[in-house]
């Protein structure tokens, strides 16, 4: 039993590390672009229209807040561990300090499935974009190699995700740093289109297509919050440079809640536009955004907007599979998986093994399964993460070894446990689906760690 508890201590971690002291450089506004940047992909240019014609109608744009809000609170708990804790692996890092080993695997586990299905989905996205963007050039990629497998509408492999998988991989083995200029630059075009698609949809807008505003209810509205969270992930990569920051206290909490209230504003207003141009009910595609554009005949801006998606979407691969290769990185250095996944390559000085197990892991993923499954997976694994962080603020500020003076969850204990509850209550409005696949997932990590993790942990060499 003692093995499962057995904890790290910070010097340790830090030591492990070999840590040089970066350079305290990024400001608030440095990280809101970079919250910008992670977050904005699929998410905004897919779900609006898929969540609404299933689950919200018009009224998602309650479930976008009510996502923001779940994510607002957990970015400050996120914030306390990444100040106080500022070690790579993030959530599972967090974990092995505070609640000790076979809980911090368990972390690590449900964060390998996230950021696997979440790279699976946005490419998915990326693939469907792709091929509204090809389809207006006239060019057509074969429907069997369009989609998901799904004989009876005769898709059976979805090659356009599994190739933008396999080449961010090789991008990522060849030492792809993630350069603030080429951020900044495809924030702007994110941005940008999605401004144009405001700044024409709005002229488009009929409000009679808000009526009803609330078809399925106030259960429609939750359920669609926890399905939207999705597109609110990678907001935690800002908590992640807390070592970067200058003044973290003030500008960790400004760069976190800035950037979701950035995009939450530009979630609710294309939310709104997109509902008001054409009925609910007809959003249900998987390129609902540029759709909708060209519904109203304005195939350029359509094209334009199709382009930008595409464009976006590829930086959000190439983060999460980044933040994918790197925990494998984290948890293999730890003993916890086989060696050869923190194998570091001489020429370049990547994880090329781990790399490629990771996309080809995904690609499987991308290549078969639809998006909405994939995305309701990936939003469980990362509601049992934040929960676990929130809940961890309560132990981090009781265990004394950890020097305190970064930043401070305000409103403690309250806010924590109010973050721990909400991410609890979004578990319970995904689908019996979701648990059931969840739930296997776990057990299945749980008889590795038994198997494997336990017997290798290098927490037996002390
Ligand atoms: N938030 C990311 C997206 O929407 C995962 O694509």
């Amino acid at each position: 039993m003692n093995e499962w508890f057995r904890k790290k201590s910070l010097q340790e971690l830090l030591q492990k590390k070999g840590r040089a002291q970066l350079e305290q450089t990024l400001s608030a506004f440095d990280l809101i672009l970079l919250g910008i940047g992670a977050i904005v992909g699929t998410g905004i240019f897919i779900l609006p229209g898929t969540v609404a014609a299933e689950h919200a109608g018009p009224a998602i744009v309650f479930s976008f807040i009510i996502a923001a809000i779940v994510c607002a609170f957990a970015g400050l708990c996120y914030s306390e561990f990444s100040s106080s804790v500022p070690v790579t692996g993030s959530a599972y890092s967090y974990a092995y300090v505070v609640f000790g080993e076979l809980f911090a695997w368990i972390v690590g586990w449900v964060l390998i499935l996230e950021y696997g299905l979440a790279v699976a989905s946005v490419a998915t996205g990326w693939s469907s974009y792709l091929s509204a963007l090809l389809a207006g050039l006239q060019l057509h990629i074969p429907q069997a190699l369009s989609g998901p497998f799904n004989p009876a509408a005769g898709t059976y492999i979805n090659l356009p995700a599994i190739a933008i998988i396999m080449g961010t991989a090789y991008l990522l083995t060849l030492g792809v740093k993630e350069s603030s200029r080429i951020n900044t630059i495809m924030v702007f075009i994110k941005v940008g289109v999605i401004v144009l698609f405001l700044a024409v949809g709005v002229f488009y807008v009929k409000p009679d297509n808000w009526q009803p505003f609330m078809p399925y209810g106030t259960s429609g509205i939750f359920g669609g919050a926890a399905l939207v969270f999705f597109a609110y992930l990678g907001f935690d990569s800002v908590s992640n440079a807390a070592e970067e920051v200058k003044n973290p206290q003030r500008n960790l909490p400004i760069g976190i809640i800035g950037s979701l209230f950035i995009c939450t504003l530009l979630y609710v207003s294309v939310s709104l536009v997109l509902t008001g141009i054409a009925p609910y009910s007809q959003l249900n595609v998987s390129d609902p955004v540029s759709y909708v554009i060209s519904l109203v005949g304005q195939d350029w801006i359509s094209g334009l907007i199709a382009l930008g998606a595409v464009v976006g979407m590829m930086t959000v691969i190439l983060v999460m599979s980044y933040g994918g290769s790197r925990l494998l990185y984290a948890i293999s250095r730890d003993g916890l998986l086989p060696k050869s996944m923190s194998q570091i390559d001489e020429k370049y000085k990547t994880p090329i093994k781990n790399t490629w197990i990771f996309a080809i892991a995904v690609s499987a993923c991308a290549g078969f399964v639809p998006l909405a499954k994939l995305a309701e997976l990936v939003n469980m694994g990362t509601l049992i993460a934040f929960a676990i962080v929130s809940i961890g603020i309560l132990f981090l500020r009781r265990n004394k070894s950890i020097p305190s003076g970064g930043f401070k969850v305000p409103f403690y204990p309250v806010l924590p446990i109010v973050s721990f509850l909400l991410c609890l209550f979004l578990m319970t409005q995904l689908s019996p689906y979701t648990w059931m696949a969840c739930g296997i997932w776990i057990i299945a990590g749980i008889a590795i760690y038994f198997m494997y993790g336990r017997k290798y942990s290098h927490m037996n060499d002390n």
